[in-house]
């Protein structure tokens, strides 16, 4: 089991710190999205593998028991680098509220991510995959409406 998970999470730490260290500025509101904070250099589609390593990270968390990995996970979703340039431009598909629902989708994400980096030291697997489940749900919401 270590021999399969080693490579994984080295893999995961290496492409989720760079994220990591995109720690947006600190606001008021517990909420505050890495979104407010200054754009990355990275595009939609390094974001977006990223936060499905991030997952996977959270997955396997789950089950092996593993808090640190659910909760490294959560956080590197709900603290993921804005996209350069926004997401707007690299959807191609037509949408005549595209600004609106893309940032609705993303809350969701955002906020089962910060529940369940919240939750990760003392909720259930089971509860904390619910979490899981409500999160991507909100992943692929977005995906359903703007992925060609
Ligand atoms: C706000 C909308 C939105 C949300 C929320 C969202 N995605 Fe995406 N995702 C996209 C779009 C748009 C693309 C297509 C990007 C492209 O092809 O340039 C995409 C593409 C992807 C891809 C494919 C990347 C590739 O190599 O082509 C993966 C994997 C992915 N998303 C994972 C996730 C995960 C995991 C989550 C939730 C934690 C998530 N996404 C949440 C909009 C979203």
């Amino acid at each position: 089991m270590r021999l399969v998970l080693a490579p994984i999470l080295g893999l995961t730490l290496f492409i989720t710190l760079p994220a990591l260290a995109e720690e947006p500025p600190k606001k008021a509101d517990p909420h505050a999205h890495a979104h407010g904070g200054p754009e990355s250099p990275y595009t939609l589609k390094e974001v977006m593998q990223a936060l499905a390593l991030a997952e996977q990270q959270i997955q396997v968390g789950l089950l092996t028991n593993n808090r640190l990995m659910v909760a490294e996970g959560a956080k590197a979703i709900a603290h993921h680098p804005r996209p350069k340039g926004g997401i707007e431009p690299y959807v191609k598909k037509p949408h005549d509220k595209l600004a609106e629902t893309i940032q609705e989708m993303d809350k969701r994400v955002h906020g089962s991510a910060v529940s369940m980096f919240k939750s990760a030291k003392t909720a259930s697997m089971l509860e904390l995959q619910k979490l899981n489940d409500e999160m991507i749900r909100g992943c692929i919401q977005c995906h359903d409406l703007f992925r060609d």
